[in-house]
């Protein structure tokens, strides 16, 4: 089978494709055939050598996808064969099959497409966790939302909507704001020298957001702390892109809270990831949350898929297709 691996940290060009055995799933995992595999920002910062170090190289890159199950090992009793399943935080999905843990996978409903399927797992799941747990957006709450045509931003913009919030997008490019304003942006603002509170305070009414989701790195880290309102909370995730460096916190304006949700915290139990998955799938089934697809790349051009990634030119989830989709 084909996989994409790295093998030293670099640039996109560091990303190869070879052919290699099948893998054979142990003991609580399950041989899944890869229909889509989904691309992540974090894969970026794997690739760079920021994250998974302790692996060595080679090593298979992607965390997320959406297949069928091809094989299960020992212990298994949830899975069986030809089921359509998607997955989250597997190393080595960025292949034709990839072994995946069972407590990672989750049943995928006949409505749903894998393509759909694996755009939300990693983003959509994260999403989730910002705008629900760890700011739990009430109505009537603005929110500003950094990036808010990718693809965490395009599923944080709908889900603060479903919970009655308004949302200040912001994007770095012109052709960004039709798309985040198709997922329910109410302002977007085109900025990318993180000189954008001025803006984001006149739009919500000279107060301030209730709160932002910054996943932008350093650049915008002082802009959105000067965009709350007293008492907001930033919620900042965006560790590939850097952060603040050291802060003092007498100098926080405003009595506002600042915190780093992490996926795991969120979806650190099989049954929570499967509730919140379920929550996903039924929103999508229901036509409440959409999914934008930037672009499909075959595994051979999983570094153009990086390149384009980070050329901040795409809207929506970028998705590599190892197999033919199972639906
Ligand atoms: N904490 C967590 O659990 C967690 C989980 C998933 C993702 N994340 C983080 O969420 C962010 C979005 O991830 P994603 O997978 O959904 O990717 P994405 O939003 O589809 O793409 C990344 C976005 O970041 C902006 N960007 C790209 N390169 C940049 C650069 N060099 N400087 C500044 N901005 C740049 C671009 O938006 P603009 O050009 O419009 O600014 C681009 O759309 C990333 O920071 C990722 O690390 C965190």
């Amino acid at each position: 089978m084909k996989a994409v691996i790295m093998t030293r940290p670099g640039g996109p060009e560091v990303l190869e494709v070879v052919e290699g055995p099948d893998p054979v799933p142990g003991p609580g995992h399950v041989l899944v055939e890869v229909a889509v595999a989904g691309v992540n920002f974090m894969d970026v910062g794997v690739r760079q050598g920021m994250f998974w170090r302790e692996m060595p190289d080679p090593k298979v890159l992607g965390v997320e996808g959406a297949g069928r199950v091809l094989a299960v090992g020992d212990g298994v009793s949830d899975f069986h064969l030809d089921q359509r399943v998607a997955w989250v935080y597997s190393p080595g999905s960025y292949a034709q099959k990839a072994v995946v843990e069972a407590a990672s996978l989750v049943h995928v409903p006949d409505e749903i497409d894998d393509r759909t399927a694996a755009s939300v797992m990693m983003q959509g799941l994260t999403a989730s966790h910002f705008a629900t747990d760890f700011y739990p957006v009430q109505a009537g709450d603005i929110a500003l939302v950094h990036a808010a045509a990718g693809g965490v931003g395009l599923l944080l913009t709908q889900i603060i909507k479903l919970r009655g919030g308004s949302v200040i997008g912001r994007v770095s490019s012109a052709e960004k704001v039709a798309i985040a304003k198709q997922a329910g942006a109410d302002h977007v603002i085109v900025e990318t020298e993180g000189r954008f509170a001025e803006e984001a305070i006149r739009l919500s009414g000279g107060e301030g957001a209730h709160v932002v989701y910054d996943g932008s790195g350093p650049k915008t880290f002082q802009g959105s702390l000067d965009s709350l309102r007293i008492s907001g909370t930033l919620c900042w995730y965006g560790a590939v892109l850097g952060g603040p460096g050291p802060l003092d916190i007498m100098k926080f304006p405003k009595s506002v809270k600042i915190g780093y949700p992490t996926f795991f915290h969120h979806v650190r139990t099989p049954e929570l990831l499967r509730t919140h998955s379920a929550q996903l799938f039924d929103w999508i089934r229901k036509g409440k949350l959409k999914v934008w697809i930037a672009e499909e790349y075959p595994l051979a051009n999983a570094a153009k898929a990086h390149a384009d990634m980070e050329s901040r030119a795409t809207a929506g989830k970028l998705l590599l297709r190892p197999c033919k989709e199972s639906r």
